[in-house]
């Protein structure tokens, strides 16, 4: 622990002489902690959720404390996501929100709000922000924000509008602080950023940039100084989490791990007792890692494995590098290795060209692999990509239809998932004790459903035995076993 925060001391020494040195200024910094005070709202995947927490934690030794709304911030940022049309357009009609907010303070004597855009709108959209929101103060990219002590002091000097779209991926890894002020049992850590994918619907390419991994020693690190404040279950977070291929540790034979390697790596760190990771590409399921499912007990029995759709056409002209049969394959391996393995995917419908028999194969593939839970959303053009410029769009009313179908297989496979779960005895993280206060706490399973059962509240942060009594679309009910 000693260390830990030695470690970070230095960085907040870091932060403060970069700022003085590019600031010229020194007074322009605030120096008094909690004088400031800082409304992250955070947009799309978990990776986001993860940004917004380090914004938190590198704006801390500048004086800035969180808030929990936008109302009296004197920072505000809108940390955002591109991936589908309305995604991004949300940031607009909330930017127009924030416009009134900054107006009323100035109005009413409360000073400026400064208001930034963060992510991967900024990141995708630059300058245009500014231009069609001029309240719009900050603009930086996801791989930028820990240059934000130094964005902050540049735009109290000058005033200008301050963009920041490096793709640095390494460089904000590096500087990111070891401390985390971190609320609860359960936490992500990026361990990789950025993709060399670029299937043809998506964006995240040209917003978070090229595949990056962060080395084993700098996450082992951050996860140490997690457990240290009771986290009990980290989820690794990457783009393409299982193309990890990271600086191995000091002292290590090998070059470099991969995220079969890393989990094993981090389930000896002591306090941590559940491993996730999210996302994965089914290209990037090695071997080590199919085998870590089956000899790693403390890697959950959920995989996160999108398929997207069903058929090979379709894979193909999604540049997704592989075949539906390849996929039925490779889950056949994972869940030999793990009998109890359940599966959530991601699923696209209405991808330019799309007939009707190939999205009936995506609903056969839906049927032959049966999921635990899945995402699943209608194609949604985002310009600068391949996809964009395809013939054969389909129209919106085909693809809600689609999409209808779908969602309506999906639900019903995660309720007799869930179903299945009944008599079975579970381990079971508790997170809290119920806001109704009648007796029960709330929990996740090792399948991330919330879990309610009657215990008391010295079970809160521990990992406890639950038979599974009744279960809904989303949650389970049960009694400690
Ligand atoms: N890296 C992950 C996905 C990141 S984006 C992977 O490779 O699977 C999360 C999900 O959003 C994707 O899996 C996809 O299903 C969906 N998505 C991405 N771009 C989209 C688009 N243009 N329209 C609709 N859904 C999209
Ligand atoms: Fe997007 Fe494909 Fe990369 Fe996933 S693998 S982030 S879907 S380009
Ligand atoms: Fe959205 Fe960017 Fe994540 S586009 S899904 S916030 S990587």
């Amino acid at each position: 622990m000693a260390k830990v925060l030695d470690i970070e001391s230095k960085r907040t020494q870091t932060l403060m002489a970069k700022d003085v040195a590019t600031a010229k200024t020194p007074e322009a910094v605030p120096v008094n902690p909690n004088a400031k005070k800082v409304f992250i709202k955070t947009y799309g995947c978990q990776m986001n959720v993860y940004d917004s927490q380090r914004m938190a934690d590198i704006l801390a030794p500048i004086g800035y404390a969180p808030s929990d709304s936008a109302e009296g911030a004197d920072l505000v940022i809108l940390n955002t996501c591109h991936i589908r049309e309305k995604a991004a357009e949300k940031v607009y009609s909330e930017l127009g929100r924030v416009r009134k907010m900054k107006e009323d303070r100035l109005a009413s004597g409360g000073g400026e709000m400064t208001v930034a855009v963060a992510g991967c709108v900024a990141q995708a959209e630059g300058a245009e922000i500014t231009r069609r929101a001029p309240v719009v103060d900050m603009v930086l990219g996801p791989q930028t924000y820990h240059k934000l002590p130094e964005m902050i002091a540049r735009l109290a000097r000058s005033n200008d509008e301050v963009l920041e779209t490096d793709f640095d991926t390494q460089e904000k890894f590096d500087e990111l602080p070891i401390e985390r002020d971190v609320k609860g049992f359960a936490a992500f850590v990026t361990i990789q950023e950025g993709c060399d994918k670029f299937c043809t619907f998506c964006v995240v390419p040209y917003t978070r940039g090229a595949e990056v991994s962060r080395p084993v020693d700098q996450i082992v690190a951050e996860i140490r100084a997690l457990a240290a404040k009771g986290v009990r279950e980290v989820t690794l977070l990457g783009q393409n989490v299982n193309a990890y291929h990271g600086k191995a540790p000091a002292g290590s034979i090998e070059a470099e791990y991969g995220l079969g390697e890393l989990v094993k790596h981090v389930a000896k760190i002591g306090g941590i007792d559940r491993i996730r990771f999210t996302t994965s590409h089914p290209r990037d399921m090695d071997e080590a890692l199919i085998a870590a499912h089956g000899d790693e007990t403390k890697l959950m029995p959920y995989l996160h494995l999108p398929l997207q759709a069903g058929s090979d056409k379709i894979l193909k002209a999604m540049n997704r590098g592989h075949t539906y049969a390849e996929y039925r394959d490779l889950i056949a391996r994972i869940r030999a290795a793990r009998p109890d393995l359940a599966l959530s995917s991601d699923f696209i419908v209405g991808f330019p060209g799309e007939t009707d028999e190939d999205f009936e194969a995506t609903m056969t593939a839906v049927r032959e692999i049966g999921y635990g839970s899945a995402f699943s959303f209608k194609y949604s053009i985002r310009p600068g990509t391949p996809g964009a410029d395809l013939p054969n769009q389909v129209p919106e009313d085909v693809k809600s239809a689609r999409l209808s179908r779908l969602q309506e297989l999906l639900a019903k496979q995660q309720t007799e998932f869930n179903q299945s779960l009944i008599g079975k005895t579970l381990p079971v993280l508790v997170e809290n004790v119920s806001a109704k206060n009648d007796g029960t706490v709330f929990g996740r399973a090792p399948y991330l459903q919330g879990t309610h059962f009657a215990a008391g509240p010295e079970t809160v942060g521990q990992i406890v035995q639950v038979r599974i009594t009744d279960a809904g679309r989303n949650s389970l009910t049960g009694e400690l076993a």
